[in-house]
């Protein structure tokens, strides 16, 4: 049998096409356009996410035997506002992830309601890319939206809608709407409360691996697949990325190096990070996990690279750097603002270092570790919570990259596990569909069965020594910049 994985990404959507044994047979992607109608607002059209999505499945079964498509599922970004009226009908575009515009509403969840209150409800507390402060946001600015609104949805879910006719989500991506209660894996009224809406607003929830429905027989007619073809719930990008490089079950990790960047940690049981910096989800293989999130990783290097150097040869640059763990040039990757662990929304990219004999590649280097040392923020906080790790798998688009790679595991102390591809939220959402068939009995199950490292990057002593002094350094930085952050964004 064949199963569709969709990872409904920032950037673009990734799709691709898997086999009963887990061999990719095909993958395809399609851009769509993001919005920043002011800075730090950032928007997508729904509309564009499915018509994309359509455009590409079509491609990416083109050659394939169409009567052999099983099941579709999903990774999708996390945390962005669909709203629909009575008619479906999307009302606005869609508030992203990376959104920093409800920093008023985030004031009001955290410090009026409070953090334990939010964190006693839902296992997390407010930062500005959830949904729940978006939601808040619609009912302040735009109440004449706010008053239309008949379903809240994910971005993904909004894609499994117009498949099968179903408002559905999961309990990994449900668990970033603030509006969830994590370890009890059901909508929080307490939270819907607050919000102003009702839990008939929100979308049937269930685990990432279930069955949601078929595609609806027009659907299955021009995607030219059959009548029967599963869709599963799927999961946020990161726990579809977890399952996609086998990051499931107790004490694993995985880096995603994307847009976005996280460090992603499963346990079998459920946990809250006391100081709140790491997120505490459900995860899509029944369990729980923590997460890190910063706004922008592999996105801080395309920014340098097609906008500040011009060039399209990331290699090339990357050639050019020489040795590690002795840069004096530090980056610090807020150019959207920081979720984890600062949660501020007006921190803002920052070179510090430079001298008249600082090289484009120096800078170019202190980009890519200044990636590595925000994530190591994040393993810093799990870390001081007890948790012990000795190595992490790597996805996304910045894992491409051997020296990224080695610059992480000696950044971050870890043995960086490679798997033999690194789609992870794409493979996630094959592996899901695949196990919703039956075809696998568990999450685990198929992860243990097909997803397979084929290298691993040790970390070497003393570059690690090294590069323990340089994020000594780094960690100075934020603290002494934060308040000119909240001058220079005034
Ligand atoms: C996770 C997060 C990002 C997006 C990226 O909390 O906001 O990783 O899911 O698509």
């Amino acid at each position: 049998m064949l199963y569709i994985g969709v990872d409904l990404g920032t950037s673009a959507v990734k799709l691709l096409l898997m086999d009963s044994e887990g061999k990719i047979q095909n993958i395809v992607s399609r851009e769509y356009p993001l919005y920043f109608p002011h800075p730090g607002w950032s928007e997508q059209k729904p509309e564009d996410w499915y018509e994309q999505t359509v455009d590409g499945i079509k491609e990416l079964i083109k050659d394939a035997d169409k009567s052999q498509v099983a099941g579709i599922s999903f990774g999708g970004q996390m945390h962005g506002l669909v709203i629909l009226d009575k008619d479906d009908n999307v009302i606005r575009p869609a508030i992203l992830w990376n959104d920093g515009r409800t920093y008023e509403e985030c004031d009001y969840l955290n410090n009026v309601i409070g953090k334990e209150k939010l964190s006693e409800y839902t296992a997390n507390i407010s930062f500005t890319g959830f949904t729940a402060p978006k939601i808040l946001w619609v009912k302040n600015k735009e109440p004449e939206n706010f008053a239309k609104i008949e379903k809240i949805m994910l971005p993904k879910d909004y894609i499994a809608y117009k498949l099968t006719g179903v408002h559905c989500t999961d309990v990994s991506d449900a668990s970033g709407m603030l509006l969830f209660d994590v370890k009890n894996r059901k909508w929080s009224q307490e939270m819907c409360d607050i919000c102003g809406i009702r839990t008939s607003q929100l979308a049937a929830c269930y685990e990432s691996y279930e069955a949601v429905g078929k595609v609806l027989p027009a659907v299955a007619d021009e995607l030219e697949i059959p009548h029967d073809v599963v869709v599963a719930a799927g999961a946020g990008d990161n726990a579809a990325a977890a399952v996609g490089t086998g990051t499931v079950g107790d004490n694993m990790c995985n880096i995603s190096l994307g847009t976005s960047g996280t460090v992603f940690i499963s346990s079998k049981n459920f946990g809250v990070d006391k100081y709140n910096a790491l997120h505490s989800f459900a995860h899509a293989d029944g369990k729980y996990h923590l997460m890190g999130c910063m706004l922008s990783a592999a996105s801080c290097n395309k920014w340098w690279m097609d906008e500040i150097i011009g060039t399209k040869d990331y290699a090339a640059e990357q050639k050019a750097i020489g040795k590690l763990g002795e840069n004096h040039v530090y980056f610090l990757p807020y150019l959207m603002g920081e979720r984890s662990p600062h949660n501020n929304p007006n921190a803002r990219a920052t070179f510090i270092g430079m001298t008249m004999d600082t090289t484009r590649a120096d800078m170019t280097q202190a980009v890519l570790e200044g990636v590595a040392f925000a994530l190591r923020d994040s393993l810093e906080v799990a870390k001081s919570l007890g948790i012990h790790l000795t190595r992490t798998k790597i996805c996304g688009g910045g894992a491409k990259s051997p020296l990224w790679k080695k610059m992480i595991a000696n950044i971050l102390n870890l043995k960086v596990d490679v798997i033999e591809s690194e789609e992870g939220p794409a493979l996630g959402g094959a592996m899901l569909a695949a196990v919703a068939c039956g075809e696998y009995k568990s999450v685990e199950e198929i992860a243990a069965k097909i997803v397979k490292v084929v290298d691993t990057v040790e970390p070497d002593p003393e570059l690690v020594a090294k590069y323990d002094e340089r994020y000594a350094q780094f960690k100075e930085i934020y603290p002494a910049c934060k308040p000119l952050y909240d001058i220079i964004t005034k």
